[in-house]
């Protein structure tokens, strides 16, 4: 099948009018049926309608959806970053993948709609920033490095471990970060602006398309216990690192979880 992915990522970037012009007075947070559901569900049938259009024989999985991972499927996060969007910190994106079983994600796309930037991979042809900038990861160690660490605000369980592993690493690398929309920290680690990052808990929608930046870009993603990242799970463990301080982050978190 022949895949015309600048069409894809047209689609993705027409889906920024679910977002313009909405008020966040008007957001609430979700779970009460409410303005951010509606948001991601209308990104996600709009996606879904459109794509299906192009592309019937492709699944789709995705974040607003009770479905699982097909042999070839879009794996999409219409709006990640959720709570950043409620708050107005313009700090969310769309993340859209396409995975092919036996091969992995093979192209991704990660848009932005406040900064407009657009985050694109084919597997094998390299990553990109706004489709001219390719992307590489940092080669900073950790005395050197920034970290982002996830903690599910709706996981307040896992908070004391999270918050222990972060305080260990803290002290040793120049400064954590917190920008809680994972699909742009696996774009920013691909960029070099921050070095690593982990989390309890991760979708696979989270990560899909994010996943094949730091492969092309040549960084490192594994559970904690370093293996490679199963994307039919639906609550993995996570590593992203630029490499150079994937063992520190490894060696850093199961001193705690160990
Ligand atoms: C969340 C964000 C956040 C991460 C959470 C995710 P959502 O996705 O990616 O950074 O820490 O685990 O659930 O809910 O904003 O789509
Ligand atoms: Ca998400």
């Amino acid at each position: 099948m022949i895949m015309n992915y600048t069409k894809v990522i047209e689609l993705v970037k027409e889906a920024k009018k679910f977002i313009d012009g909405q008020s966040t007075a008007n957001f609430q947070m979700k779970g009460d049926a409410d303005f951010v559901t509606i948001v991601d569900t209308n990104i996600s049938n709009f996606l879904k309608e459109e794509l299906h259009q192009l592309y019937p024989e492709i699944g789709f999985f995705s974040e607003e959806e009770d479905g699982q991972l097909v042999e070839d499927c879009w794996i999409l996060d219409p709006i990640d970053g959720t709570t950043n969007l409620v708050y107005g910190y313009n700090m969310s994106s769309i993340s859209l993948a396409h995975y092919v079983h036996g091969e992995g994600v093979v192209f991704g796309v990660v848009y932005n709609p406040f900064t407009d930037e657009i985050f694109s991979a084919q597997k094998g042809k390299g990553a990109y920033l706004n489709f001219e900038k390719p992307l590489k990861v940092s080669d900073r160690t950790y005395e050197r490095s920034i970290i982002e660490f996830g903690s599910g605000s709706t996981h307040k369980e896992n908070a004391e471990e999270n918050f222990k592993i972060a305080l260990s690493i803290f002290k040793d690398c120049v400064d954590i970060r917190r920008i809680c929309s994972t699909a742009l920290v696996l774009c920013f680690i691909a960029d070099g602006r921050i070095d690593g990052y982990f989390e309890k808990i991760i979708k696979p929608w989270d990560i899909a398309a994010g996943s094949l930046f730091i492969e092309e870009a040549g960084g490192k993603m594994t559970d904690y216990q370093g293996n490679p990242i199963d994307f039919s799970n639906k609550k993995t463990t996570i590593i992203v690192s630029n490499g150079v301080v994937h063992d520190f982050l490894v060696k850093k978190i199961n001193e705690v979880v160990g």
